[in-house]
């Protein structure tokens, strides 16, 4: 834990104008509102959350795809600069990313080998012949097969088509991926043959993951540390055993109840998340989950719990003491 992190993000936010209405003003949503986090070489920060709580915006975050309305993002030691296409360019090596949906991120024109080479092609001034020689060797690396290079991606499974977009990411060798949701869209079985292929392709390329995902049951395997986002923001946050084992948010504690594991230990407590998820234009005062929460309290209601590091983790509960 002690070498330095191949990326630190601090209070990183990005708020959006939108219209409420046809004839109402705009409001501001703050998809992610103050997060922080930092990521360790070789390992993997797992961020989970219902839907619309600010994952993909976070990922868009981290992969300078967007820039962020406030605060901040070293990656590799070198402080992000908002705008700076240049440094966004040359960053992109470092930073790769994989997306959920394995039909809608590979182009269905190109063939297998093209949409492989493609970054090395942008990103290197590797001969034609270099670079197939390198798609080959990361095509097998996932497990395809050599004839499968020159396929278009519609002739591909599911599954398959998530090896082509791990082994497109992975292909100039980054220090970090940003994951989001990479095995929703795949049929149970299938999703674990993926993350352990993500896990081997980690063990040897020291690759760190920033792993999206909303359950907490492909994350156990997975992950070294826990985000918990709700609305934005951080609930919950630190090592896959704290938050596992011992988790003291209680929206951890209700989405991991909500969770089928295999471990029977696990079943003893049952806190069922109640109500609808709060619109993020309009989240509620105080702390944005009393509303759902068994434990809140008038203060609840009035103040926004801050986080403060409780047990080996961080957790922004004002009832956790
Ligand atoms: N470009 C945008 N303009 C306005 N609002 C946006 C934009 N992008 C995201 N949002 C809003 O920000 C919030 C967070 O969205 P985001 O896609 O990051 O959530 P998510 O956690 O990835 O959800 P899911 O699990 O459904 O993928 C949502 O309320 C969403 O509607
Ligand atoms: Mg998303």
């Amino acid at each position: 834990m002690s070498a330095a992190p191949v990326l630190e993000a601090q209070a990183l936010t990005r708020h959006y104008q939108v219209r409420r209405g046809l004839f109402a003003g705009s409001a501001t949503l703050r998809a992610v509102d103050g997060v922080s986090f930092s990521l360790q070489p070789g390992n993997t920060l797992a961020v989970v959350g219902e839907s619309g709580c600010g994952k993909s915006t976070l990922a868009r975050l981290v992969t300078l795809i967007e820039p962020p309305t406030a605060g901040s993002l070293v990656i590799v030691g070198e402080a992000v600069r908002p705008g700076d296409a240049a440094q966004a360019r040359s960053l992109r090596s470092t930073v790769q990313m994989v997306f959920q949906d394995p039909y809608g991120s590979l182009n269905p024109r190109k063939k297998v080998g093209a949409i492989l080479e493609e970054p090395l092609v942008i990103n290197t001034d590797q001969s034609a012949a270099e670079r197939r020689e390198r798609g080959r060797a990361m095509l097998a690396r996932v497990g395809l097969r050599p004839e499968h290079y020159d396929r278009y991606p519609h002739m591909f499974s599911g599954g398959q088509r998530q090896r082509i977009a791990i082994a497109r990411a992975l292909i100039l060798e980054p220090r970090i991926v940003v994951a989001d949701e990479p095995v929703s869209a795949l049929d149970v079985s299938i999703q674990a043959q993926v993350l352990n292929l993500l896990m081997d392709l980690q063990q040897e390329m020291g690759v760190a993951y920033l792993f999206i995902s909303h359950g907490l049951s492909v994350v156990e395997l997975i992950s070294d540390e826990v985000l918990v986002m709700y609305l934005g923001r951080t609930a919950e946050q630190g090592p896959k055993e704290q938050v596992f084992r011992n988790p003291r948010h209680p929206y951890t504690r209700a989405l991991l109840a909500s969770t089928p594991f295999v471990d029977p230990t696990r079943r003893a407590e049952r806190v069922v998340l109640s109500g609808e998820l709060p619109s993020p234009l309009d989240p509620p005062s105080g702390c944005a989950f009393h509303r759902r929460c068994p434990l809140a309290t008038d203060r609840c209601a009035a103040e926004r719990p801050e986080l403060r590091e409780q047990d080996g983790r961080m957790v922004a509960c004002h009832h956790v003491l």
